[in-house]
């Protein structure tokens, strides 16, 4: 997507520092995963599609980890620490130096709600261009227990205030703040400066943002999101809602982009996964990261696919699990059973049944039979097969790499090979079948007979 503002420079603020402790975990929260990406990396992504050019990540001093997670997923994010918790406010002046620069639009983000939209970002943003000094994102809540509240006078919003802090008046109020606030750069550093800790929780209230801005006669705005957008994640629940939500849009997303899902609540999506036109998935299908699916490919049921390219018409599964850089050109089929791994397959090529392909390169038409194994491994090394195109492997093969297999060429039925194989030629890597005629009978009279005999002495 294009940057949504370009005209105005904006800063984005990611406050990360949160405890987490409800999620009983040795890994910080923000680092926990939603649709194979970090709900860090869901906020940082977002913004940065709204349009933000420069991205402080605010962190705790104890959890160092967020920070370098950070500048992997963002190179040119700064990472600025908070070293006591007192308040979401105090953690955004932990990014002081950045918003002390010159911007236009400054957006706040919790890392800890993984769902806003970049548009929604963006939108704030608009407000803030419509000449708004604040614009804060509010939703109706099921249940307002906790939530700040958003209190209008006028249709003017005039403060937020938060659950501990509210009269019981205040705590009627179903319109509560989602958390993430758009503030006018040029306001931004004295707003937040003013807020004090003279509250029920003695914390910096970002929240207070709104009241001062009021009083010195800014506009503050309101814009509304629903409340699947801006739910957070405390708890190991709250991600598997987050996940559910991810899943929900991502659906929606791929069938109206013209793939059919046969049943979409049973199809898993990655945050990256892109699914052509006339794709049909069938249930249970699993998409790690970094899979791409062209058009008119069929991916049959109980599949799981991770890293994979899956080129026009092509066609997967059922059981079906393609590891990292397993490579389908078009109409390639992969049947059940199948395990590829860093494995091209060549146009129309055939690798139908209980197979695994790994580190190697099947010509285009070549064919594999049931059961065929690259032996890519020795406990130390990976090493390559490659298959020429048109070559036909014969059932339950081994193929011990580094070992090449010449376009046109035959491999019998239950070979170990070990060396190339010339185009065209047929390799046998057997013992040689031997047949003893009348032998079976022979066995069996003499077997009978015995056992009769030593049930007469009995
Ligand atoms: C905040 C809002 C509240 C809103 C709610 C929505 C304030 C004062 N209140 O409350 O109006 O309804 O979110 O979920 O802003 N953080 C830090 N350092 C701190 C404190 C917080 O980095 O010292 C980060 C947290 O990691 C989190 C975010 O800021 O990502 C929000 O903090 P949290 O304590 O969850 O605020 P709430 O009490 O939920
Ligand atoms: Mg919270």
């Amino acid at each position: 997507m294009t940057e949504m503002q370009p005209a105005r420079a904006c800063l984005a603020i990611v406050l990360a520092a949160g405890e987490g402790t409800r999620m009983k975990s040795r890994q910080p929260k923000v680092l926990h995963q939603v649709a194979g990406r970090s709900l860090l990396g869901h906020v940082l992504s977002s913004v940065a599609e709204a349009g933000a050019d420069s991205v402080a990540v605010v962190i705790a001093s104890e959890r160092p980890e967020v920070g370098e997670a950070a500048l992997k997923l963002l190179p040119t994010a700064r990472i600025a620490t908070q070293h006591e918790r007192l308040g979401t406010a105090h953690a955004t002046l932990a990014a002081r130096e950045a918003i002390a620069a010159d911007h236009d639009d400054i957006l706040i983000a919790f890392a800890d709600t993984p769902l806003v939209r970049p548009e929604t970002f963006a939108a704030l943003r608009g407000a803030l261009a419509g000449g708004a000094a604040v614009a804060v994102l509010g939703f109706e809540a099921r249940d307002p227990t906790g939530y700040g509240r958003l209190v209008e006078h006028d249709g003017q919003l005039e403060a937020i205030v938060e659950h501990k802090d509210a009269t019981p008046a205040q705590r009627k109020i179903k319109l509560c703040n989602a958390g993430l606030m758009a503030l006018a750069g040029e306001h931004a550093l004295s707003i937040l400066e003013a807020i004090g800790d003279d509250n029920a929780q003695r914390e910096f209230y970002l929240t207070d943002a709104v009241a001062i801005a009021r009083a010195r006669g800014l506009g503050a705005v309101v814009l509304k999101a629903p409340e699947s957008e801006v739910q957070g994640v405390n708890d190991r629940a709250q991600l598997a809602a987050a996940e559910a939500e991810f899943q929900r849009r991502k659906r929606h997303a791929v069938m109206l982009d013209g793939a059919t899902l046969i049943a979409p609540e049973t199809t898993f999506f990655s945050y990256d996964t892109r699914i052509g036109q006339d794709v049909v998935i069938e249930p249970n299908v699993v998409f790690g990261p970094g899979v791409s699916v062209a058009d008119g490919a069929v991916i049959h049921a109980f599949s799981h696919l991770e890293g994979a390219t899956i080129g026009a018409n092509a066609n997967v599964g059922p059981f079906a699990r393609l590891r990292p850089g397993a490579a389908l050109a078009e109409r390639a089929k992969v049947g059940n059973f199948v395990e590829l791994k860093a494995a091209e397959i060549g146009p129309g090529a055939k690798v139908n049944h209980l197979t695994y392909i790994g580190d190697a390169t099947v010509g285009a038409g070549a064919n594999i039979g049931a059961g065929t194994i690259t032996c890519n491994y020795d406990g130390f090394a990976k090493a390559k097969t490659t298959i020429g195109a048109n070559a036909f492997i014969g059932s339950n093969s081994s193929l011990v790499a580094p070992v090449t297999i010449g376009e046109g060429a035959y491999v019998g039925s239950g070979s170990v090979i070990t060396t190339d194989v010339a185009p065209d030629a047929l390799a046998l890597g057997r013992g040689r079948q031997v047949d003893k005629q009348g032998w079976a009978k022979t066995f069996r009279e003499a077997a009978a007979a015995r056992k009769a005999a030593k049930k007469a002495a009995e």
